[in-house]
């Protein structure tokens, strides 16, 4: 178990449906900050988890992305 509980099994996917998709992860705690950032290009998926140390995930770019609650696709504005 880790500590605030923030133990988890759930994973999320991303897929890129373009080049160049980011995965940011954010920081756990007090401050949020960019930890990570990961590019993926088209039809390249990223399964990825919340974590000790990620509490948030953004994600730029045109993606499609599964997680417990469903699907949701990230656009970039036109
Ligand atoms: N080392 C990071 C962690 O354990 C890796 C990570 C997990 C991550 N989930 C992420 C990075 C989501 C980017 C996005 O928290």
């Amino acid at each position: 178990m880790e500590k605030n509980g923030t133990q988890n099994n759930d994973y999320i996917i991303i897929k890129a449906v373009d080049d160049g998709v980011s995965v940011i992860g954010l920081t756990r705690g007090s401050d949020t900050k960019f930890h990570h950032s990961e590019k993926l290009d088209k039809g390249e998926v990223m399964i990825a988890q919340f974590t000790e140390h990620t509490s948030a995930i953004k994600i730029r770019g045109n993606a499609r992305i599964l997680s417990n609650f469903g699907e949701i696709e990230s656009e970039i504005k036109k």
